[in-house]
């Protein structure tokens, strides 16, 4: 599957969600994620992101590698709450900023 990693905290941009297929993101307050089992490995997203924070599995980059597990835990906890996402919304209201700010796993809001 395929991975959303961290360029997407705080910025949420959302054109990944209009031309996935299946419509397996999932929206949590400052980042999105896919889950695992739903994503068809179509490679639709990764073009249209424009942070590029999204990966195959087999191609993250290794400082990226922790994001499978974040993404299969938070798209379940997110699935069961129902933010399924599939329409792009504004961006988060800083996200230009955020674009060139160090950030982490731990800025990840849940
Ligand atoms: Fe959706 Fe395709 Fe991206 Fe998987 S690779 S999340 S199926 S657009
Ligand atoms: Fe995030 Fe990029 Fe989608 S910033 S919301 S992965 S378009």
């Amino acid at each position: 599957p395929y991975v959303v990693t961290e360029p997407c905290i705080n910025c949420k941009y959302t054109d990944c969600v209009e031309v996935c297929p299946v419509d397996c993101f999932y929206e949590g307050p400052n980042f999105l994620t896919i889950q695992p089992d739903e994503c068809i490995d179509c490679n639709a997203c990764v073009p249209v992101c424009p942070v590029e924070a999204i990966y195959p599995d087999d191609e993250l980059p290794e400082e990226y590698q922790h994001y499978t597990e974040w993404n299969e835990y938070l798209a379940n906890q997110w699935r069961e709450l129902g933010y399924n996402i599939t329409e792009k919304s504004d961006p988060m209201p800083d996200a230009e900023e955020w674009e060139t700010k160090e950030k982490s796993e731990e800025d990840i809001l849940t």
